[in-house]
């Protein structure tokens, strides 16, 4: 009998008919919001999940799933998932790195550039018919090229986003939990900086690094306070690195020029004072999302979930494993 699995969310439907060649499917292909209830329900007797960032897989789901074996992000931030409860019950946890680095930069970049430059803001404007004349003063925003550029988090896709950089004459500045060694730092023309160099000298803040307790709202009032007025501050991380009400009244003061914003608090919700002033650019959490890579996304998911379960090619050895002590103990 092949082992059961549950595909939490809509996905390409080709990954689905491999899985089905090893496992026994439950797909939710109709995109059912799951809640936490409806989650559990599904899992149970499942082998392994193909699960998605705003899955929460947490310690007591784990303890109520004793069949459960494999769980595998189809996202490279697993904050939804409780790794240590996960590794002390034995159970393969796996996300999905590199294949989004370059698609998650650009969209850094498009962020970023929308931001300073107005876009939004300019396309509403034009479309609500305000437009009327040229004008030395309208929607002036602020320059990219030759601004200084301060990435907090510098893992693959910080990294990524400094390499972009030269093209625009920036210099760029990086505060992170370890520094890069010295020859990265070269080859990536950066130079670390304290968090309070970084939020006193960016032009424009890219924030990238994981969530975690230790990062709840590392970007709260009193950070953007030590931002130049004429800083744009752009998030796509996750939600919670910032204090979205903090940041609302800061964009609303003018405190800082203005945010791009891919990631929320409490996603799908938006703060609905971040809906109310124009300094923003909102977006829904689409920073991976070109065809090429939710593809590559979900095939690594697939993969890893496959060989974590002991089936196809690379059985016994998930490509990409966040919890690597539990191999040789896992369920
Ligand atoms: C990721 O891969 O972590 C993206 O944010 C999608 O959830």
């Amino acid at each position: 009998m092949k082992p059961s699995i549950l595909v939490t969310r809509a996905i390409f439907p080709d990954v689905i008919d491999r899985l089905a060649q090893y496992f026994d499917v439950d797909s939710n292909q109709e995109d059912a919001v799951l809640d936490a209830a409806a989650l559990r329900e599904r899992l149970a007797g499942k082998a392994g999940v193909l699960a998605n960032a705003a899955d929460r897989i947490d310690g007591a789901l784990v303890c109520a799933l004793p069949q459960l074996r494999a769980v595998c992000n189809m996202a490279v931030g697993y904050n939804n998932l409780d790794v240590p409860a996960l590794t002390a019950a034995g159970v393969v946890a796996t996300n999905t790195p590199d294949v989004l680095t370059e698609t998650t930069a650009d969209f850094g970049w498009a962020l970023l550039m929308a931001t300073a430059r107005r876009v939004t803001e300019s396309e509403h404007y034009l479309r609500a018919g305000k437009w009327e004349r040229w004008s030395y003063d309208m929607l002036v925003g602020m320059d990219v090229f030759g601004a200084t550029l301060g990435i907090l988090g510098m893992g693959r896709i910080g990294q990524a986003i400094a390499r972009r950089a030269s093209g625009f004459g920036m210099p760029v500045i990086y505060h992170n939990r370890s520094r890069l060694p010295a020859e990265t730092e070269q080859q990536l023309n950066a130079r670390y900086v304290t968090k309070d160099e970084l939020l006193a000298q960016a032009d424009h803040l890219i924030l990238v690094l994981p969530y975690s307790p230790e990062s709840h709202h590392a970007i709260d009032a009193a950070e953007l306070a030590k931002m130049k007025p004429t800083a744009t501050l752009i998030n796509l991380a996750r939600g919670g690195i910032v204090n979205d009400a903090a940041l609302a009244n800061a964009l609303r003061a003018r405190q800082i020029f203005a945010a791009g914003l891919d990631v929320f608090e409490g996603e799908p919700s938006v703060h609905p004072d971040l809906l109310t002033v124009p300094n923003v650019v909102l977006t829904p959490h689409i920073a991976s999302a070109s065809e090429k890579t939710r593809r590559a996304m979900a095939t690594l998911a697939a993969d890893n979930l496959i060989a974590a379960l002991d089936a196809g090619p690379n059985a016994g050895h998930p490509p990409s494993v966040i919890n690597p002590d539990v191999m040789p103990r896992r369920r």
